[in-house]
């Protein structure tokens, strides 16, 4: 479960999105959230999946079909396959760059290229088409989703539970390594410009105006429940394979906490603090712009580590290295639930079932591979990574809580615990939580561009509401993209064409899904009469 939460967000996304709103501004908020919401929304998805898997289902969809007796139930458990589908293809595709990485860092390809040259070239933006063929990436792109497969055509112990084993302490030892360079690194280093302990601060020193931010709020939210994979269904698939008094009050926290700490304290120590003492905190907080850490995890530190000499290609190893055992770790996990459905309710072989996986991913990510300079992979990061997880979340916080009913819910997270949860949580997961879900989905609804005062001064002003170009509207509306339209001047597609079409496609993916949910339960009707 720990291999599952860990990923790339934690040494990417976590230290990008605290830089872009104000470094420890973004803390309060972020933990506000993480106990009030990510830890209660553990609790659930972990009940929910122990119960499930009583009745043999390792999937959302059989798992919501038992949290009530609605026939409508098993179709908000779609979410927990389409979004692990979608986020499992585009999340490969990064996977793959870091093992591409890990390479070129080895070989000192950085040396004597640029990454701010090679990574434009390697992904195929460098041609000024929306589309791209970009060789060397989809070799890696399919090398890494082969490994994903065969380790999940492997099975639960010797597949993912090995790979976490030796990916976990891997992960940890290289983080270490490159945290303790990074925070010894002082100004008599050549490059140095200040002390790595100016980024630390800047991370981790809580600023109160982030609270009264509802934007940080927003955005701290959502990294959230991507860092903690909530409202994904692949914690419920992994739940469902414990016994059931197994404790997951104690084993939700911990990996959640767990989590945490490899997020805050190992993710805050490498990239901000390297990137600050070379560069300074303004073109730092420059370059996180778009929230994804790409531009500093794959531009700036392969850069910054050729200052280190002979260390320079062990540093790019160890850095890359660890990303890719984080996102390995948790891409697995996104594989797992599309398996386990296929298995449960279509009776299908392990190894079958995996190269469905497989072959289903491969055609997906080829579309974020092809398309990325469209912004194909950027759709799919907002509406699976980000939109659909806060859906689900919020679906299954109303079902467990007011639905399955908060009765048999306290007593499904507190049978077998090896913890005593505190009464207020069964109240937070009540109420607290749905509201706070509910709030952040309306938030992404309808961010404004700039202030959220200005907002509401320019709707009284009769200047209507001014959408952010990242609010769910403003991405509708192709807010930001002037003059909006399928074809240039010169009769080509535009990014607004890649972007429609891609949407196009996982709202395809989404009724795929549920028609195979459909199917499912129409052959066991029959089977049962
Ligand atoms: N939880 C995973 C991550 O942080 C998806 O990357």
């Amino acid at each position: 479960m720990a291999g599952n939460a860990v990923g790339l967000g934690n040494f990417l996304r976590f230290p990008a999105q605290a830089a872009q709103h104000g470094g420890g501004a973004f803390l309060l908020p972020y933990l506000v959230s993480f106990v009030l919401m990510g830890i209660p929304l553990l609790w659930v998805e972990w009940a929910i999946g122990r119960h499930g898997g009583q009745f043999g289902h390792h999937s959302a969809p059989g798992m919501f079909d038992r949290l009530g007796r609605a026939r409508w139930l098993k179709y908000v458990g779609v979410f927990g396959l389409f979004t692990n589908l979608t986020v499992a293809a585009y999340y490969c595709y990064i996977e793959s760059w870091t093992l591409a990485y890990v390479w070129h860092s080895l070989v000192g390809t950085f040396r004597s290229v640029v990454p701010t040259e090679f990574f434009p070239r390697y992904l195929g933006m460098d041609a000024g088409s929306v589309t791209a063929l970009p060789g060397e990436a989809v070799g890696w792109f399919v090398l890494t989703l082969g490994l994903n497969v065969w380790i999940l055509s492997r099975g639960l112990a010797k597949g993912i539970e090995t790979a976490a084993k030796i990916g976990m302490p891997l992960l940890l030892l290289f983080a270490g390594i490159l945290a303790v360079r990074a925070l010894t690194l002082t100004t008599e280093d050549p490059g140095v410009v200040q002390s790595p302990l100016v980024g630390l601060n800047f991370v981790w020193q809580p600023q109160l105006n982030g609270l009264v931010d509802p934007s940080t709020w927003l955005a701290a939210a959502g990294q959230v429940f991507f860092t903690l994979s909530v409202g994904m269904g692949s914690i419920h698939c992994y739940a469902a394979y414990l016994a059931r008094d197994q404790d997951i009050a104690l084993n939700a926290s911990s990996a959640g906490w767990m989590n945490e700490f490899v997020e805050v304290i190992l993710g805050g120590s490498i990239l901000i603090p390297v990137a600050t003492a070379y560069l300074g905190l303004n073109a730092v907080q420059a370059a996180t712009a778009g929230g994804s850490g790409f531009g500093l995890g794959f531009l700036a530190l392969p850069a910054l580590f050729n200052q280190w000499g002979w260390f320079a290609p062990v540093a790019g190893a160890l850095w890359f290295g660890l990303l890719f055992f984080a996102g390995i770790t948790s891409s697995l996990a996104m594989g797992q639930p599309i398996l386990a459905f296929l298995q449960d309710e279509f009776g299908m072989r392990r190894t079958r079932s995996a190269a469905a996986f497989g072959i289903a991913t491969l055609g997906l990510g080829f579309v974020c591979v092809w398309l990325y300079p469209g912004g194909a992979f950027d759709e799919f990061d907002f509406w699976s990574g980000t939109v659909a997880l806060v859906l689900f979340a919020l679906g299954e916080a109303i079902i467990f809580a007011w639905i399955f009913g908060m009765d048999r819910g306290w007593a499904e997270i507190t049978r077998g615990a090896d913890i005593h949860i505190p009464a207020f949580f069964r109240f937070v997961i009540r109420y607290v939580t749905p509201l706070f879900i509910l709030t952040v989905f309306v938030g992404a609804l309808v961010k404004p561009a700039g202030r959220w005062g200005e907002a509401v001064r320019s709707v009284f002003a009769g200047d209507g509401w001014p959408f952010a170009a990242d609010s769910v509207v403003g991405k509708v509306l192709h807010v930001g993209d002037r003059g909006y339209q399928w074809l240039d001047a010169s009769g080509r597609f535009t990014h607004g064409f890649v972007q429609d079409m891609t949407r196009l496609l996982l709202l395809l993916v989404f009724l795929g899904c549920a028609f195979l949910v459909w199917l499912a339960w129409r052959r066991r009707a029959k089977e049962d009469r």
